[in-house]
């Protein structure tokens, strides 16, 4: 068997040990290893799957941990955290998405995907800091959801989404000017728009409002298909974005062909397509995507097969569609998540996901043999950002009465964003995990 052994459930360590030499494997980019604050001090996303995608010139940078967090050892920012954590009580809820590092999920109340973290912020209204261990549009949307006493802080503000930020509003409006142009704005006899845009998750709260104004829905990974439905029944044809790959997946999963699904490509006169490509189109593509997902390749899958060929395959649909079509099964983290808690004991699973949820759930469940599609270990850089660190420093402020990093989306923005939202909840509500 040829494909690398787990070294460690917490990829800080194993990103340590590779460093070393101390273990065998590789690192997506060296430097992984290092305090974010070193990462965060250099231009663009930092080491890493995202490190060759532009970073918008408006992307938040984070000023400098204090010294006492940045020489602190781990066992010491463990203590301290603990400890202000308690002292806080019911003042303050952390969230952990299932792509942070297992030294920050540790100290979480709830973990999830961003949907569910989301949700998990509303269910406690008496908490006046929600934590989000996430990237910044998690953050955002907890804002949205959250009641207005509340304050969002995202521990490090670097803590992006390359894939997020691939659209931004300004080329969005630009986007729909054009193709409003070409489709007009008059409803058909059956009284659907000419176009509905949809939005998933991972975008700016900007983007959700514009959805919101232009009477489109916010999706996520798991509701994209029932999204794509109420999309369709309100209009002829879907603007989605950022994410290509599941926009693509999921259209494809509903019998659109590919030739009805032109990319749109924001740096081209009408996204680099022709108008009788425009006018044929039903799904038009944003040319996002994510820097993780886009790694896992259908030879990554022949070789889990050829090595293990009892294998099960499961992706998530950020992937590319000949990956998707390659794998067993496709679907959220969420799905992921439960199809490993649903396997019988010694089943093998080959995951197309970040590598900091297949560690853990290699680690939660010995009963199956768990690895990741990717041999190199390749975390989200920009999730990564948010070191133990920078916890135990936003909590010991909020002791002293000093809310920092706080995340907040105006008044403007919020209003149609959360109209969006809602279009998105009355779909598929969905439950809150812990
Ligand atoms: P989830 O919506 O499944 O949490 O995924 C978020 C994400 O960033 C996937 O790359
Ligand atoms: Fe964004 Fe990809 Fe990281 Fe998810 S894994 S937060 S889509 S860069």
């Amino acid at each position: 068997m040829t494909t690398p052994p787990l070294i460690d459930a917490s990829v800080d360590r194993t990103l340590k040990l590779i460093a070393t030499g101390a273990a065998s494997g590789s690192a997506c980019s060296p430097g992984l290893e290092s305090g974010p604050w070193l990462i965060d001090a250099a231009p663009g996303y930092g080491p890493g799957a995202s490190n060759a995608d532009p970073v918008p010139f408006d992307t938040p940078r984070q000023g400098e941990l204090p010294e006492t967090y940045r020489t602190a050892s781990e066992a010491e920012l463990e203590q301290r955290i603990r400890a202000a954590k308690e002292k806080l009580g019911e003042r303050v809820v952390i969230l952990g998405h299932f792509y942070q590092r297992d030294e920050v999920i540790q100290h979480a109340d709830f973990v999830g995907d961003s949907f569910q973290l989301a949700r998990a912020a509303k269910t406690r209204p008496e908490a006046e800091a929600i934590i989000f261990c996430g990237v910044h549009f998690m953050a955002e949307t907890a804002d949205l959801l959250s009641t207005p006493k509340q304050s969002v802080i995202l521990p490090n503000l670097a803590a992006g989404c390359s894939m997020a930020d691939m659209a931004d509003l300004e080329s969005v409006e630009d986007c729909w000017e054009q193709l409003e142009e070409i489709y007009g704005t008059e409803p058909d006899a059956e009284g659907r728009a000419p176009l509905i845009p949809v939005t998933y998750m991972n975008s700016s709260a900007a983007l959700k409002g514009f959805v919101g104004r232009h009477g489109g829905i916010v999706c996520t990974s798991s509701n994209a298909p029932a999204v794509l439905e109420w999309a369709f029944e309100r209009g002829q044809r879907v603007l989605f974005f950022p994410d290509q790959h599941l926009g693509r997946n999921t259209a494809k999963a509903m019998g659109i062909p590919l030739e009805q699904m032109p990319l749109w490509n924001p740096n081209k006169p009408l996204g680099g397509n022709d108008e009788t490509e425009l006018e044929q189109a039903k799904v038009l593509l944003w040319h996002g995507f994510c820097s993780v997902h886009k790694r896992f390749t259908v030879e990554q899958i022949q070789k889990a097969r050829a090595d293990h060929p009892d294998v099960h395959v499961v992706v998530h649909p950020e992937s590319p569609m000949p990956v998707v079509d390659a794998a067993d099964s496709a679907g959220s983290t969420d799905f992921i998540v439960k199809a490993i808690q649903a396997a019988p004991a010694g089943s093998t699973f080959a995951i197309g996901t970040e590598i900091n949820l297949v560690q853990r759930l290699a680690a939660q469940y010995p009963e199956h043999t768990i690895f990741c599609l990717d041999p190199v270990v390749c975390p989200c850089s920009t999730m990564y950002r948010i070191h133990p660190g920078y916890l135990a420093w936003v909590l010991e402020s909020l002791l002293e009465g000093k809310v920092l990093n706080q995340i907040t989306v105006s008044a403007e923005v919020a209003d149609p964003a959360r109209v969006a939202l809602e279009r998105m909840l009355s779909v598929v509500p969905k439950a809150v995990t812990k």
